[in-house]
């Protein structure tokens, strides 16, 4: 339940937050499924206008494609090469019932439909860049870039893994603990200057990713660019 503090931050962050007015954006939004705050938009373009070099992008958490496809909007308007690699495995939260909610629709039908929405989403608005993406939770997606193994995403091409990273969007599991060892592995890759976005960190929210916003404003290693309402991090050493 929330507690009047956070509903008056909440409707505080509403009037606040910057919104990216942008035609192509509106339409993209109308099209694409997703679950992201629109103020994740500025966040997205002051983080990729700002990527000096080319080291790729990682994304925890994809859906239907919505962010990957918002990122590959921006990498294109500044003129950036950079790759997006992604980590979804599409197993979704209280996914052990058969079915959705207490409807018939069943969640191995709702997990195909989301994966192929992802796949046909990224085709259509990013085929330029088209992201890639492995089916993998973080936790094992990380092993693997670890390796720094050649390995194979969802759409048959092969792609190396492994090396430094320009930009981490962290919208996977919203749980402290793996917000948190996502944000670890991500900073063993993250280049000096590079960026970290936590989805769904604003103070208001309830979610543990909102708790880990405390250790990162006391992480002496980055500074705040933003808050809108979600915190976006540079690494400054
Ligand atoms: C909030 S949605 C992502 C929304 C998406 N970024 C968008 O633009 O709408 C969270 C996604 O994270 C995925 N996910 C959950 N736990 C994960 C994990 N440990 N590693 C990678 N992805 C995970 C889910 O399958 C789901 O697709």
């Amino acid at each position: 339940m929330a507690s009047v503090k956070q509903i008056f931050q909440y409707g505080l962050a509403r009037i606040k937050t910057k919104k990216v007015e942008n035609e192509y954006l509106n339409w993209l939004k109308f099209a694409n499924a997703g679950m992201m705050n629109e103020g994740n938009y500025h966040l997205f373009e002051l983080a990729i206008k700002d990527i000096e070099g080319d080291e790729p992008i990682i994304e925890i958490g994809s859906f239907c494609g919505l962010s990957s496809n918002v990122m590959t909007y921006f990498l294109n308007k500044y003129s950036k090469k950079n790759k997006i690699i992604t980590s979804d495995k599409w197993i979704f939260e209280d996914s052990d019932s058969k079915y959705l909610g207490d409807s018939h629709l069943e969640h191995d039908v709702y997990r195909k439909f989301v994966k192929e929405s992802f796949i046909r989403n990224i085709k259509v608005f990013s085929p330029n860049n088209l992201p890639y993406a492995i089916e993998e939770f973080s936790d094992d997606f990380f092993k693997l870039w670890e390796k720094g193994d050649t390995h194979t995403d969802i759409l048959d091409r092969e792609i190396q893994l492994g090396g430094p990273i320009s930009f981490a969007f962290i919208d996977g599991n919203h749980s402290y603990e793996f917000t948190k060892r996502d944000f670890e592995n991500c900073d063993k890759y993250l280049v000096n200057g590079g960026f970290i976005l936590f989805d769904d960190s604003a103070s208001y929210y309830n979610f543990g990713c909102s708790e880990f916003m405390k250790e990162m404003r006391k992480n002496k290693n980055y500074r705040i660019v933003d808050r809108n309402p979600n915190y976006l991090f540079q690494k400054i050493q």
